[in-house]
């Protein structure tokens, strides 16, 4: 029933312009530019009223439609087209006619409506706008990162098919959908925090390990500078020396052989110690006979050897 209406609407215009047109040819030419000049205008503020965020293709594809329409109706009539067209030089009627067609052109319009690219978008861009909206501000980054990445392949796909023309409309939104996620969300920082994270643990693990042996390393170069001390208070303990033994393998760049050091410095050690054992005993056992000599001995022994001496030479 309904298409049937349809239908005899349709019979009735067609045939109700039919009778336009046959009712005179000075009339359908105006009439013509008049419905040209009309849907320029109404494409023009489309246009510029969609232009922010840019939705001119699938926002005025009707409009353009119409406009080629009209434009093609009127070049279509020889009468008209000679009229109109390249009367003058300014030529005003294919003039502005060019300057929309360009700009529809400019924006690669007509790839947004091949290979379904604008339905597909739109359905992936859908989906991350209700995701963006529905979760948490904390979560949003995880919890819609699939859906910001398929769209972001589609777009690349689609890029690729088209070599990089792809619909205006489409790379307006691609790029503040990309802006919005990295900018505004601070999804991709998160991403570069995690790594900075990782990074972290890093470092938190590895750190005592370096510690441990650059302590090692100080306190066994600290044990051979005090090698003699050591030697002298626990001989056993410090003997061919496991400080050395580990200082050799951490560094690996000593070239002497460990036990030769230790051997060298036990005999320094040694050699230190036995002269400071004499000077100590020298020191100690010398002065008081000297003393003891200088004071009582040449007359006490002199005495006493020379009195027994002197007595049998008096008895
Ligand atoms: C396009 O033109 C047709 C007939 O000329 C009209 O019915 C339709 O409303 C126009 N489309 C728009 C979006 O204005
Ligand atoms: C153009 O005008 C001439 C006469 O002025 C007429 O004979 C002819 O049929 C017209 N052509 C069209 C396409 O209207
Ligand atoms: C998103 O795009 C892919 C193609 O890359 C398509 O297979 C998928 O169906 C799209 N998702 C939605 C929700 O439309
Ligand atoms: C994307 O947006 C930035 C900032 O708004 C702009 O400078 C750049 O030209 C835009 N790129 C495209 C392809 O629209
Ligand atoms: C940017 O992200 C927010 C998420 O809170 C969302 O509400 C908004 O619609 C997004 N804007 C665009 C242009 O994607």
């Amino acid at each position: 029933m309904r298409s049937y209406i349809a239908l005899l609407g349709l019979i009735l215009t067609l045939s109700g312009q039919f009778n336009m047109l046959l009712a005179g040819k000075k009339h359908s030419c105006e009439k013509l530019l008049a419905d040209l000049g009309d849907a320029q205008s109404k494409f023009i503020y489309c246009a510029t009223t969609k232009s922010v965020p840019v939705n001119l293709c699938e926002g005025c594809v009707d409009l353009y439609r119409n406009l080629t329409n009209d434009y093609g109706n009127l070049i279509a009539n020889a009468n008209c087209s000679k009229r109109y067209l390249n009367s003058d030089r300014i030529n005003i009627v294919a003039t502005t006619q060019g300057i929309l067609t360009s700009l529809w052109q400019k924006a690669n319009c007509e790839n947004c409506f091949r290979d379904n690219f604008w339905i597909v978008y739109s359905d992936n861009s859908t989906k991350l706008q209700n995701c963006l909206e529905s979760a948490s501000s904390d979560l949003v980054c995880f919890k819609c990162k699939n859906d910001y990445v398929s769209l972001n392949d589609f777009y690349l796909s689609m890029e690729k098919k088209v070599g990089g023309s792809v619909c205006f409309d489409l790379q307006d939104n691609m790029n503040r959908t990309r802006l919005n996620w990295s900018k505004t969300l601070k999804c991709c920082q998160r991403e570069v925090k995690l790594t900075n994270f990782l990074i972290a643990v890093g470092v938190v693990v590895l750190l005592p390990i370096f510690t441990f042996y650059i302590t090692a390393v100080v306190v066994t170069k600290r044990r051979e500078a005090n090698h003699g001390l050591l030697n002298e208070q626990e001989p056993e303990l410090d003997a061919p020396s496991t400080s050395t033994l580990i200082t050799a393998a951490v560094l690996s760049t000593s070239t002497e052989d460990p036990v030769a050091i230790s051997a060298r410095t036990e005999k320094i050690a040694n050699v230190l110690i036995g002269a400071g054992t004499h000077l100590l005993d020298e020191s100690s056992d010398e002065e008081p006979p000297r003393g003891k000599k200088v004071a009582h001995s040449p007359a006490s022994d002199y005495s006493s050897d020379d009195e027994p001496l002197e007595k049998p030479k008096r008895a």
